[in-house]
Parts: C-alpha cells; sequence; structure tokens
C-alpha cells in the first residue's frame, strides 16, 4: 500500500509506533521498522541526551529501516534539556521525529535545518493546523479514544479524521483506538493516510515491558480505563486500578482546590514501577480505549502483516463487493 505517509518516511506500510515512555525502548522501535512500519524510541524516557545517543546506536544495530525519536514537550519538573536531546537526534542519523506535548515551534527550525522530518501529534484540528503552519511535515491526529493526554476538547476520532481532512494540506496518520485492519481500512476512509498505535504495540512479543503488563492488556475490556487529572486541565486516559479508583477519589473530594501535589503519589515515578517490575496496579499508566480489541501477542512482525493482508481484504472483498 502506498500512502502520502510511506512516501513521506520511505516505509513500506502506513503504520506508526507512537512513542510510550518506558515502553518504546530500541527493541520495540527496531521490530516495527523491521516489519515495514515505523518505530518510535521515545526521547524523554532516556535520562540525558548522551542515553538517547547510545539507545539510538542501539537500534541502529537492530535495523537498517527509518526509524523515529519522540521528543514530548512538557512542563517536567527540572525542566529537559531539549536542544540536548536534539543534537543527539541529529548527531545519531534519525531523520525522523515525532513531537508531542507543546508547541514545538521554538525546536522545528533546528531539526528542519539538519534535514529531519517533523511529525507533531495532536488531539484538535487548531493544533494540527497549527502544526501545518510552523512547518511539520505531518501530524497525528490523536481522538479521545486515544491512551496518554487526549486533550480537553473529547472530540472522539469518527469525527475528528474527517475535520482534520477538511482543513489540513499535510498529510495526517489516524491515531487512538487503532488496532487492526479495520482501523485502518477505517481511517483511510475517513481521509487519514495511515495510522499511529501505542497500546496496540504494548501487546507484542518484542515489546520490552514485564509480562504482567501484556496479561493485563488482553485481560481488559473497552470498559477498563478511566480519565484522571481532568480538574487540572491535564487529562490523562489509563488503566483502571486500585490506585486511579484512589486518585479519581482525591479528585472528587478536592474538587476545584486540587493541586498536582495532591495526586504525586499515584501519577510520579510509575513507569519503571508498571513497564519493567510488572507492578501494574502501582499507579496510573496510559492506556487507550482499544485495549478491548486486543487479544493476544504477536511479533510486530504478524501484527503488521496481519493488519496489511486483511485490509486488503476488506478492500478487495467486503467494500468492493458490496458494489456488485
Ligand atoms: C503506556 C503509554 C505511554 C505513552 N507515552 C507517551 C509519551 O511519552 N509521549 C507521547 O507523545 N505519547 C505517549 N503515549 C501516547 C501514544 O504515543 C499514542 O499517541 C497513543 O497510545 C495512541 O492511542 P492508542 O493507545 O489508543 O493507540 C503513550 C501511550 C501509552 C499507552
Amino acid at each position: 500500500m502506498k500512502t502520502r505517509i510511506t512516501k513521506l518516511f520511505d516505509i513500506e506500510h502506513p503504520i506508526i509506533q507512537g512513542g510510550m515512555h518506558y515502553v518504546g525502548f530500541a527493541e520495540l522501535a527496531a521490530a516495527v521498522s523491521n516489519a515495514g512500519g515505523l518505530g518510535i524510541i521515545t526521547g524523554l524516557t532516556q535520562k540525558t541526551p548522551a542515553e538517547l545517543e547510545k539507545e539510538i546506536a542501539r537500534c541502529r544495530k537492530m535495523t537498517d529501516k527509518p526509524f523515529g525519536v519522540n521528543l514530548t514537550f512538557i512542563p517536567t519538573v527540572g525542566s529537559s534539556d531539549y536542544p540536548g536531546y536534539i543534537s543527539a537526534i541529529i548527531e545519531g542519523g534519525v531523520k525522523i521525529v515525532e513531537t508531542a506535548g507543546r508547541n514545538p515551534q521554538k525546536y522545528v527550525s533546528m531539526l528542519k535545518d539538519a534535514g529531519v522530518k517533523v511529525i507533531h501529534k495532536c488531539t484538535s484540528v487548531r493544533h494540527a493546523l497549527k502544526a501545518e503552519t510552523i512547518g511539520c511535515d505531518a501530524v497525528s491526529v490523536d481522538g479521545f479514544e486515544c491512551g496518554g493526554h487526549p486533550g480537553e476538547d473529547d472530540i472522539p476520532n469518527m469525527i475528528l479524521l474527517p475535520r482534520a481532512a477538511e482543513e489540513l494540506k499535510i498529510p495526517f496518520v489516524a491515531s487512538g483506538g487503532m488496532a487492526d485492519a479495520r482501523s485502518l481500512v477505517a481511517s483511510l476512509s475517513l481521509g487519514a493516510d495511515g495510522i499511529n498505535m501505542g497500546t496496540r504495540f504494548i501487546a507484542t512479543k518484542e515489546a520490552p515491558v514485564h509480562e504482567n503488563v501484556k496479561r493485563a492488556i488482553i485481560a481488559a475490556t473497552e470498559l477498563d480505563t478511566r480519565l484522571v487529572m481532568r480538574p487540572l486541565g491535564n487529562t490523562e486516559r489509563v488503566f483502571n486500578n486500585a490506585t486511579v479508583k484512589r486518585l479519581l477519589e482525591k479528585e472528587a473530594s478536592l474538587g476545584k482546590n486540587i493541586r498536582f501535589e495532591d495526586i504525586i503519589e499515584e501519577v510520579s515515578g510509575v513507569y519503571p514501577k508498571v513497564m519493567m517490575d510488572g507492578e501494574i496496579d502501582s499507579g496510573a499508566w496510559s492506556c487507550g480505549m482499544v485495549v478491548g480489541l486486543i487479544h493476544d501477542i504477536p511479533t510486530c512482525k504478524e501484527l503488521i502483516n496481519r493488519i496489511m493482508s486483511e485490509a486488503e481484504a476488506i478492500i478487495r472483498n467486503r467494500l468492493e463487493g458490496m458494489l456488485a
């Protein structure tokens, strides 16, 4: 399949693995890229630019295909060394960056001048248009279903994607709720040039996370996520567990007076414990509603090949058949 996204990133299939904290290590990025998709290393999971440089070198040993790095712009405590991370990306010869979070304008020219293509992930048409204006090459349009931060507009992809198609000139991929061939074909119909998947890629053989996380994803249904931190204007869709229940009780009781410090125990430092140690109830970790559609743990190659062959069958048999 050829789309504007496969051409832009020189990849075989229009499937991207979104950056994921403590999931997007070299093993997963390389596996996705080797399977013909676009794998992405999560920049900020590497504590320093020097460590990111090493992770990029490790990935390069595992694949000769294009892969990218995610840079999430967040107001972190003791703010991150973004220019340092960007130097590591450029020095490492990485040609694709997925930006997310705050407006990446300050850094786009640095990346573009070095020949790096930028795909910005955002949750609204206005932010997607802004990304187009500041020179991003593509956008990843993240609907309300998504795991992680869906923004505050709550527009699901059935509306958000065709709205993006109405407004954007640059190519975009559909993100949030994507799991299989049905997601891909639906997204292409709605105007996207491919899909970006987060949660689905956690339940793959190569994802370097604890088996407990993969098993929890398989066992969960579409009813098993919750939105947290909405009162702080930093909404996150997470896997429901006992800690999330406690967090939501705090949000309900503290109401408008809530501060980040009140919930720090439930949301801070969670990822290594969950993803590496398998303590899946120890805090709030991002997870999409799409868990309801995830029933197995394939290799990335099996997953991507299955999506592509079933997508072709849907288009050739089901859809074309309806016209006959
Ligand atoms: C465990 C997890 C961690 C994530 N961490 C990040 C991150 O650090 N930066 C980022 O831009 N997006 C992050 N995301 C969002 C994904 O890149 C992707 O946009 C999202 O998962 C898409 O929705 P889906 O889970 O329904 O596929 C994360 C998602 C998950 C599930």
